[in-house]
């Protein structure tokens, strides 16, 4: 509804991860170019970790499309709260190979097949795994014996696991440690720092059509606004963003003011126990309160369960009282 009137064509703020709003910031793109290397040059295994919402989702939409262009034919796992059967059953579907009446044998045994007639053809297959914080143990032990589809010079599947922190603790764990030496590539998302942010909003501002008053719509003050309550985290930022121009809408004002963005986030109770700037000048304490705050947000947003919520409080070491 505001689109006319801050003369955009299309929603900049959308929380959903759609590739055409990437914003390579330099920790986004070094992640991007890891993954993507990863796999071309057939390095086995690929690990990416970041906190809830920094766009990790948004980098395994972008090397999809690119695995896409190349050619490359993949597996993508969004939800790997499966079991050890039924996780293959799904890679194998997924990779459009025959299933049913199958034993994990003789799917192990074909999905080698496959590979192999793939990597004489000269390309090479993928397995990508999102949310792989949530990989049972047992699975993690399948995903590392899948590493063992190799020839005497290359790997013939490319595994790529994208997850919270909690996967880079699980992957440090001593039993994982067969795992872990596999790694040929990591690396890990960040929220993204003050100077970032306002390139992040301007690029989506030109991307959802601004002309060159665009850069204008957001104040200076509104910015560094939204960067004191969102701690540079993209899906917050988007959150604030967009109903920022909504409010600025219906007050029909044409420059979101730091006020604008106050409102917004006490709306979204993003103001609760925030306290000053970014979160590496917090002492532990308030870390761990900006955290749980954090999560109870982004819990709202997302409509998650309980469950998750709690699951999501464990892995990040933040107790609850
Ligand atoms: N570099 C970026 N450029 C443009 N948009 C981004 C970028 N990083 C994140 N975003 C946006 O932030 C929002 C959250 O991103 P995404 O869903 O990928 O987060 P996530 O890390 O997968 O979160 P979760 O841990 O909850 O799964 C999306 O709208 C996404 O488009
Ligand atoms: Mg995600």
């Amino acid at each position: 509804m505001y689109r006319k009137f801050y003369g955009l064509t299309r929603n900049p703020f959308e929380i959903s991860p759609d590739p055409y709003f990437f914003y390579p910031t330099p920790r986004h793109n070094e992640a991007l170019a890891n993954l993507n290397y990863g796999v071309q040059r057939r390095k086995g295994f690929v690990v990416v970790t970041g906190e809830v919402g920094t766009g990790k989702t948004l980098l395994v939409r972008c090397l999809l499309d690119s695995l896409n262009r190349n050619q490359i034919a993949f597996a993508y796992v969004f939800n790997p709260r499966l079991s050890v059967p039924d996780f293959l059953r799904y890679m194998l579907t997924d990779l459009r190979l025959p299933t049913t009446g199958r034993t994990k044998s003789e799917m192990l045994a074909h999905l080698n097949n496959y590979l192999i007639a793939r990597f004489r053809r000269g390309t090479t297959a993928a397995l990508v795994v999102d949310e792989a914080q949530l990989l049972s143990w047992e699975l993690l032990e399948e995903v590392r014996l899948l590493t063992n589809l190799e020839t005497s010079q290359q790997k013939l599947l490319q595994i790529v696991l994208v997850g919270q922190p909690e996967l880079d603790r699980k992957l440090d764990s001593p039993h994982l440690r067969q795992l872990k030496q596999r790694i040929g590539l990591r690396c890990r998302l960040e929220p993204l720092g003050a100077e970032e942010l306002r390139g992040y909003i301007r690029r989506r501002l030109e991307l959802a059509g601004a002309n060159s008053h665009g850069s204008s719509i957001f104040s200076e003050e509104g910015i560094a606004a939204i960067h004191q309550f969102s701690h540079g985290i993209p899906r917050l930022i988007n959150t604030l963003c967009e109903n920022s121009l909504v409010s600025g809408y219906v007050k029909q004002v044409k420059q979101i003011t730091p006020e604008i963005v106050q409102e917004v986030a006490s709306d979204f109770r993003m103001d609760i126990p925030c306290t000053t700037s970014a979160p590496e000048s917090e002492d532990a304490e308030s870390r761990k309160k900006t955290l749980k705050a954090l999560f109870r947000m982004i819990e709202e947003l997302d409509g998650a369960s309980e469950k998750q919520l709690d699951e999501a409080k464990l892995e990040s070491g933040v107790k609850t009282e």
